[in-house]
């Protein structure tokens, strides 16, 4: 039967303090002036390179490595920590959405045919993410439910929109806006009452993670439910080019607006007997608004009025706390990650970041999971990041502040594994801000350093990688991988991810002798790292995870 039990492993000891050290949005590129990790002085990243092969290398964190639906799909953080964690690919949201709607086999699951009970009396509302980044959500998944819920039965539609700017270009909302509104007018044409009637920036309303700031979600209550906000208009195109015509507007931060009708009053405020899908696959951001719509109790904000609705997910977002409780597509059943494992079989474990990056390094690495697994073997950090800034601001971060609580927890000798993240190559990647971006990388180099001291005092191992590509490359390039230009001849500024490979560098003086990456697994990728850091830990991986990446030769 089955055991959680892990065999030994025949070459390496057990004991060993590793730090594990995830560099979010750390991909390796071409060196030019727009890769940031390039500019940057990183001194420490660099001297982990000089020791290729054998102890650094590259790994696959974008596409079907992740199990995202095409090679054209960039990595990001969600499937990237899970692959870490889980050491395994699964079938991730975008693939799982893609499928249930190919085959239809998403209205007839249990959470459809509860909002369905609305469609006669009431509204049906989606809210989510108009993109086709796939990070979140895709706006041609949105136009197949949209179509797919009219043929059966919703009558009244109305999409609550929100900006992206930061999986795709900035400016890009516009054109998805006029690809919206075009199936909604499509859908006007079969006499359904079907239209946009709320939108905002994603940044600044609704997609808050992690319970960094809740006024975010409140933004989006407020335009979505109680159809009400700062910025009226009657058409959500004009509202969108309007808002970005104000100075230093984008679409990441677009404020929130209310669409009307001719005597001014908003034309889909939530209201008792609604329906409701949140249509982003993707947990983090929308968990926050699943507990505002799902939860009797909630203290968070002063929701005003709480209307009565069927509310779905598009997925299942928390497992645990089972949010929502009512879903249109099974998550990946993502279970044995290499935590639940590693606690099994005696290895403690530390895991921190700042708050942007928290359930990454905790929810997302132990398979979309909240919570401990056993709280007396685990402690998990949190600190808080800075709230209402955008982090070119401050590209430093928490970045030293992590690597002090990693420092700490090392030396402390309470734990086996010390697991971080540090937030600074991606979140200020997304800002597009170059030069910020170059401090950023800088930062995440120096606490990698310190982190690695410290690995060093207590005669331990190192695990540097990261989750997917993004500071080293900031600029939208064309087939041949020249920097394309926009209407103005302006640069394109690259705010999203890539589809870079990301480094791997093992080291440190716990390192057994003869430990060093096998040559026989080039297509290695993120899911690998788990076995990897398995046999550190000084166990053999479990059969079914993806293989290993070391190999101990005779010294
Ligand atoms: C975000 O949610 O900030 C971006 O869409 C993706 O970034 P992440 O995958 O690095 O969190
Ligand atoms: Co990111």
């Amino acid at each position: 039967g089955f055991s959680w039990k892990l065999d030994d492993h025949p070459k390496l000891p057990k004991g060993k303090t590793i730090g594990l050290i995830v560099l979010d949005g750390w991909g390796e590129a071409d060196p030019d002036q727009y890769n940031c990790i390039h500019v940057a002085e990183t001194p420490i990243m660099d001297s982990f390179k000089k020791t290729a092969p054998e102890k650094w290398r590259l790994i696959r964190a974008h596409g079907k490595a992740v199990g995202l639906p095409t090679e054209d799909d960039m990595g990001n953080s969600e499937v990237g920590h899970n692959a870490l964690g889980a050491g395994r690919i699964y079938a991730q949201g975008a693939k799982l959405v893609d499928l249930a709607l190919a085959s239809g086999k998403i209205y007839d699951g249990e959470g459809f045919k509860y909002i369905q009970q609305s469609f006669d009396k009431g509204t049906l509302h989606l809210i989510g993410l108009l993109s086709d980044g796939g990070v979140h959500s895709r706006l041609d998944q949105l136009q197949l439910l949209l179509k797919g819920a009219s043929e059966r039965g919703a009558k009244r539609i109305r999409v609550h929109m929100l900006t992206d700017g930061r999986d795709v270009l900035d400016g890009s909302s516009v054109g998805f806006v006029e690809t919206l509104e075009n199936g909604l007018a499509k859908l006007r044409e079969k006499g359904i009452d079907a239209q946009i009637a709320s939108g905002g920036g994603r940044m600044y309303v609704t997609m808050d993670r992690y319970e960094n700031d809740w006024e975010v979600v409140k933004r989006g209550w407020d335009a979505q439910v109680l159809g009400e906000a700062p910025h009226k208009f009657q058409n959500a195109l004009e509202a969108v080019k309007k808002l970005r015509a104000e100075p230093k507007a984008n679409d990441q931060y677009l404020p929130p607006f209310v669409i009307v009708d001719g005597s001014g009053k908003s034309v889909g405020p939530i209201v008792d007997g609604d329906a409701v899908v949140t249509i982003n696959f993707r947990a983090d951001r929308m968990v926050m608004l699943a507990k505002a719509l799902e939860y009797q109790d909630f203290d968070k904000f002063d929701r005003v009025r709480v209307p009565k609705i069927h509310y779905a997910g598009m997925l299942q977002y928390d497992g645990e706390l089972k949010l929502p409780s009512h879903y249109l597509v099974s998550p990946p059943e993502i279970e044995r990650t290499s935590g639940e494992y590693l606690v099994h079989n005696g290895v403690r474990t530390f895991a921190c970041s700042e708050t942007v990056k928290f359930g990454h390094v905790t929810f997302f690495w132990n398979g979309n999971r909240s919570g401990y697994f056993n709280s007396e073997m685990e402690e998990y950090v949190e600190i808080p990041s800075d709230v209402g800034i955008t982090f070119n601001v401050q590209p430093k971060m928490k970045a030293i502040e992590i690597a002090e609580k990693a420092r700490d927890a090392i030396l402390s000798g309470k734990f086996h594994q010390v697991r971080v993240n540090l937030p600074n190559g991606d979140m200020v990647g997304h800002t597009g801000d170059i030069e910020a971006t170059i401090v950023a990388c800088k930062a995440a180099d120096q606490a990698v350093k310190m982190i690695i001291d410290a690995i060093e005092q207590v005669g331990g191992i190192f695990v540097v990688t990261a989750d997917h590509g993004n500071a080293e490359d900031m600029v939208k390039r064309d087939k041949k991988g020249q920097p394309q230009l926009d209407k103005t001849g302006n640069i394109q500024i690259l705010t999203s991810h890539t589809l870079q490979p990301v480094p791997i560098a093992i080291g440190g003086p716990g390192l057994a002798p003869g430990v060093r990456f096998r040559n026989d697994v080039p297509t290695g990728g993120l899911a690998n790292v788990a076995a990897t850091v398995i046999n550190l830990h000084g166990f053999v991986a479990p059969s079914d995870y993806e293989t290993t990446l070391i190999e101990v030769v005779d010294h």
